[in-house]
Parts: structure tokens; C-alpha cells; sequence
């Protein structure tokens, strides 16, 4: 049976097809793993910073073509940036950089920030400090970039529904 392939852009054919800043590397200050509830997909990232910015951010996923090229492109994108400017990077923005994702794919674009959101909430909450631009309460992102217990459980819940 054939499918019609999704309506994908060329750049995010690109970012998919050659990821920029993929795998770990070693002396990074966080390691955020999540996955999206909506498809038990996961990614991780590995962010090391300098200066309240992102020296290096890399990143495994284990999702489809929408999340590694908005990962790759959200790489990129936050290099060399202050981490408050990479956190209010949204899936939107991603979305609309890359030639608007399909309906089905928003969640994809949505794991990426999410898990990014998570790993610069743990670089701080791990130094103890509580920049006044992170709410307390965690972002519909980082909800839908749910820690691995979790999603198991949220992914099990769904199966018993
Ligand atoms: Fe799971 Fe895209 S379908 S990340």
C-alpha cells in the first residue's frame, strides 16, 4: 500500500536528511531526555553552557523526520545564544522557520522545545538558582516532553483507556 508523503519543506528535508549537532559529547551540564506522550517517541539533549549561554547543544532522537529537523534547526538556531532567548524559542517559531509543519507533525516540533525547556530548567534547578524568567509551574511544552517514567506511565494509561 503506498502513502502519500507528508508536505514537509525542502530545509526541513535537509535538517532531517543531514542533522547538524547529533550525539552526545562529553562534558555537557545537562542531559534532558523526554518523549512526547502523543507517539512514546523520545529525543535527548546534551547542553553545556558558558556564560548563561549555550556553548554546545547536540541531540539523539528517536522520533520521526519532523522531530530531528526541528531539532537539528532548533540546534542551530539557539547556538551561541543566551539560554532565556532559548527558552522562549517556540514550536511555532520552529515551525514557521521550517515551512510550516503538517498538522500531525505539531506535537513533533513540540517535543524538541519542550525538551530543550526541560534541560535548561535543570541546568538552573541543579545550581540552585531560579531565573524569574522560568515560571514556576512547567509549560505546556515541557508537559507534552514528559520525564521517561511519565511517559511510561501516561503511555500505559493510554493502552488501558
Ligand atoms: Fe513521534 Fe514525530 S511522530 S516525534
Amino acid at each position: 500500500m503506498s502513502r502519500t508523503p507528508l508536505p514537509y519543506s525542502q530545509v526541513l528535508l535537509d535538517h532531517f536528511r543531514n542533522p547538524r549537532n547529533l550525539g552526545p559529547f562529553e562534558g555537557a551540564d545537562v542531559v534532558a531526555k523526554a518523549g512526547s506522550p502523543a507517539c512514546g517517541d523520545m529525543i535527548t539533549f546534551y547542553l553545556k553552557v558558558a556564560d548563561g549561554a549555550v556553548e554546545r547543544l547536540t541531540f539523539e532522537s528517536y522520533g520521526c523526520a519532523a522531530n530531528i529537523g526541528t531539532a537539528s534547526y532548533l540546534t542551530e538556531l539557539v547556538a551561541g545564544h543566551p539560554l532565556e532567548e532559548a527558552w522562549k524559542v517556540s514550536w511555532k517559531r520552529l515551525s514557521d522557520d521550517l515551512g510550516g509543519l503538517p498538522k500531525v507533525k505539531f506535537h513533533c516540533g513540540i517535543l524538541a522545545v519542550g525538551a530543550l525547556q526541560r534541560a535548561i530548567r535543570e541546568y538552573y534547578r541543579a545550581r540552585g538558582e531560579a531565573p524569574a524568567w522560568i515560571p514556576a509551574e512547567l509549560t505546556e511544552e515541557e508537559k507534552n516532553a514528559q520525564e521517561e517514567e511519565e511517559l511510561a506511565g501516561s503511555l500505559e494509561h493510554k493502552l488501558h483507556k
